[in-house]
């Protein structure tokens, strides 16, 4: 009897001593990262779990710089494209690792009408208006606090998006905060008010390769996304509003499916993207934290989860990397280099009455959760 005590009371306090270590390796680390043309300075945060993981945040763009994630033999690799240095953040325009917004992705012309008023926003991609404007969300600089729970540090970021700004009416108050939890999960959580009827639609624009950064193309990794339509695009990237079944097209990944298995098939919505970057209707519920898609990568073993309460995913394969880019140490981003899921509303919302709406009035809350969960097979 009193040798099972001691036996138990060892256990238990080598798994508080285990525990006890685990947590300390949990920190987060602020430190300068450049200054802006106009003397502001940057910062950047490093956050790090109980497993060692790690996410690098910078509070330009409220970008995910890093990301250091395990393989199946326990060794970690930076696994998102970005820059080493500001300089490259402000002069390049791929949208590495950024929050976009106020509206990710497109408006047709960059026009809609809310309440019988219409405003002409920045046409920043042909036609049409992307991303926020000339200078949206990923090109500004965001305040930062440090964050901490017993499971997750994080870094909380704010940014006022004034009334008028990019020709967005309201005064729209944002907070975004990323955790890296120690489930090696990146949850970013999302918040914005408004003073006036606004629209809004921010999204994380991180370019993924579980290989590594830099570490070939993305055309073999196996990608599952949770949806049996998708909004097909006119040659300018604009949904026409129909919902189409993927079933029977390039489009169908509701089984993992090697990215680059149907991407040279000769089929005119593949063909308008160069590639996939396009919209996929989700068929989680909106509005619930669900499962909407997942990467998996042969060589390392990595494999990504990705939920989201949001309706719709833009699934876009680095079409346009054209190795013109040099990245962190010096590495070449070639064509198709990283992948990005973009949980958000559809593209073009706000002249589809039938896609879910994307209005924000004075008074209610906009949330949004999207977190990609990573493990190893
Ligand atoms: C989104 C768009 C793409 C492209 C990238 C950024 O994914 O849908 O067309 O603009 O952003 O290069």
């Amino acid at each position: 009897m009193f040798k099972s005590y001691v036996v138990l009371l060892s256990i238990t306090m080598l798994m508080l001593v285990s525990c006890g270590k685990e947590a300390s390796l949990m920190k987060v680390e602020r430190a300068p990262f450049g200054k802006l043309p106009d003397g502001r300075q940057v910062e950047q945060f490093t956050l790090v779990n109980s497993q060692g993981a790690k996410a690098m945040v910078i509070t330009y763009g409220a970008i995910v710089n890093r990301l250091y994630m395990p393989d199946r033999n326990g060794n970690f690799a930076d696994i998102v494209l970005g820059f080493d240095k500001i300089d490259n953040y402000l002069k390049e325009p791929p949208y590495f690792g950024a929050i976009v917004g106020r509206y990710g992705n497109r408006i047709g012309k960059g026009q809609f009408t809310l309440d019988g008023k219409t405003y002409q926003l920045a046409t920043n991609n042909g036609p049409n208006h992307l991303h926020g404007g000339v200078a949206g969300f990923d090109k500004v600089l965001w305040s930062a606090e440090t964050v901490k729970s017993d499971s997750a540090v994080g870094v909380k970021l704010f940014y006022l998006s004034r009334d008028g700004e990019e020709g967005y009416p309201g005064n729209l108050k944002l907070e975004v905060t990323y955790w890296l939890t120690n489930l090696n999960q990146l949850r970013i959580d999302y918040l914005a008010t408004t003073d006036q009827a606004t629209i809004v639609n921010p999204t994380h624009h991180g370019y993924f390769n579980l290989a590594g950064h830099g570490e070939g193309d993305i055309l073999g990794h196996e990608l599952m996304i949770a949806a049996d339509y998708f909004t097909p695009v006119d040659e300018t990237l604009i949904p026409s509003g129909e919902l189409r079944p993927v079933q029977g097209t390039p489009f169908d990944f509701t089984t993992p499916t090697a990215i680059g298995a149907r991407i040279g098939e000769a089929d005119q919505q593949l063909q308008y993207g160069q590639g996939y970057d396009h919209n996929w209707v989700l068929t989680k519920e909106t509005g619930k934290l669900g499962l909407a898609a997942s990467v998996y990568e042969a060589s390392s073993g990595r494999y990504m989860e990705v939920y989201t309460t949001e309706p719709g995913m833009q699934f876009y394969c680095g079409n346009f990397l054209d190795g013109t880019f040099t990245g962190k140490e010096g590495k070449r981003y070639n064509h198709r280099y990283g992948l990005c899921l973009e949980a958000q509303h559809y593209p073009e919302s706000p002249n589809k009455p039938d896609f879910p709406s994307v209005v924000l009035r004075p008074g209610e809350t906009y949330t949004q959760t999207t977190m990609y969960q990573f493990s190893v097979r």
